[in-house]
């Protein structure tokens, strides 16, 4: 009887089975969401989640290779399997997560704002930008922009197609403020100290996870004790402190 055959379909079917098969891990970000993944100047992506993920094909023993994609397709993209996983500073958001599965969070962050010098004590929160004279500058369909949205409708939202843009149409003056991610304003305040406010309280709570494929309980089950170990082994920590402590 067929009472005790294992059935192998699901780990036949695994990404994690066809990855080591390929024999390549292939990693979906979009570059530009400092200092997660950025462009050198000699072309290569790299960063935060790069690091991790040189780490993880490692431990898998099969070569990385980083698909640069924009942040508009990226989950058409992994579900049309371009490639294996997303690692990105992806949100967790329950909308998404009905599209794709996450690992548990790597890194919990959230939405804070940059504000101009001259706004200092007018501007104490996202609240006060929600304002009708306001203009408020992110990047379409991130969680920077859906949080514009929702806690700040009352001012203009400028949403550009790259981080970069929506900061250049804030740091020329054509936004009063930019709305993102703690880590990346983080990044450009510290480029802008003498121009900008960082108003660093974040006003969402966002857990960033590596999204994949539905249906695939091998993948997930991996990718989490892989988190858990470099997490206890000081491999994260290692590569957080080469990332953000600068
Ligand atoms: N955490 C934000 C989101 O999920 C922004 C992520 C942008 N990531 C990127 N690689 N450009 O919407």
């Amino acid at each position: 009887t067929l009472v005790f055959a294992a059935d192998n379909s699901l780990w036949e079917k695994s990404t994690l089975n066809q990855i080591l098969k390929r024999g390549e891990l292939r990693v979906g970000l979009e570059s530009g969401y400092k200092p997660f993944e950025m462009t050198a100047k000699n072309g290569e992506i790299i960063g935060f989640d790069v690091d991790i993920a040189k780490v993880m094909a490692k431990a898998m023993g099969v070569k990385l290779k980083i698909v640069n994609t924009a942040w508009d397709g990226i989950i058409p993209a992994l579900i049309t399997d371009k490639f294996d996983i997303i690692m990105s500073g992806m949100t967790i958001t329950q909308k998404r997560n009905l599209q794709v599965n996450f690992a548990d969070p790597y890194i919990i962050v959230g939405q804070t704002l940059l504000i101009h010098k001259k706004d200092a004590g007018k501007i104490k929160s996202y609240k006060d930008l929600n304002n009708p004279k306001y203009v408020i500058a992110s990047k379409l369909g991130t969680t920077g922009y859906f949080a514009a949205k929702k806690y700040i409708s009352k001012a203009t939202i400028n949403a550009f197609e790259t981080e970069a843009d929506a900061f250049q149409d804030f740091i020329n003056g054509k936004a009063d403020a930019f709305v993102y991610d703690l880590p990346l304003c983080a990044y450009y305040y510290s480029l802008y100290k003498d121009k900008v406010v960082f108003l660093d309280k974040p006003f969402t709570y966002e857990p960033l996870g590596w999204a994949v494929k539905k249906g695939d309980p091998d993948f997930l089950n991996w990718l989490n004790n892989f988190l858990r170990q470099i997490k206890g082994d000081g491999t994260y920590d290692k590569i957080y402190n080469k990332w953000f402590k600068s």
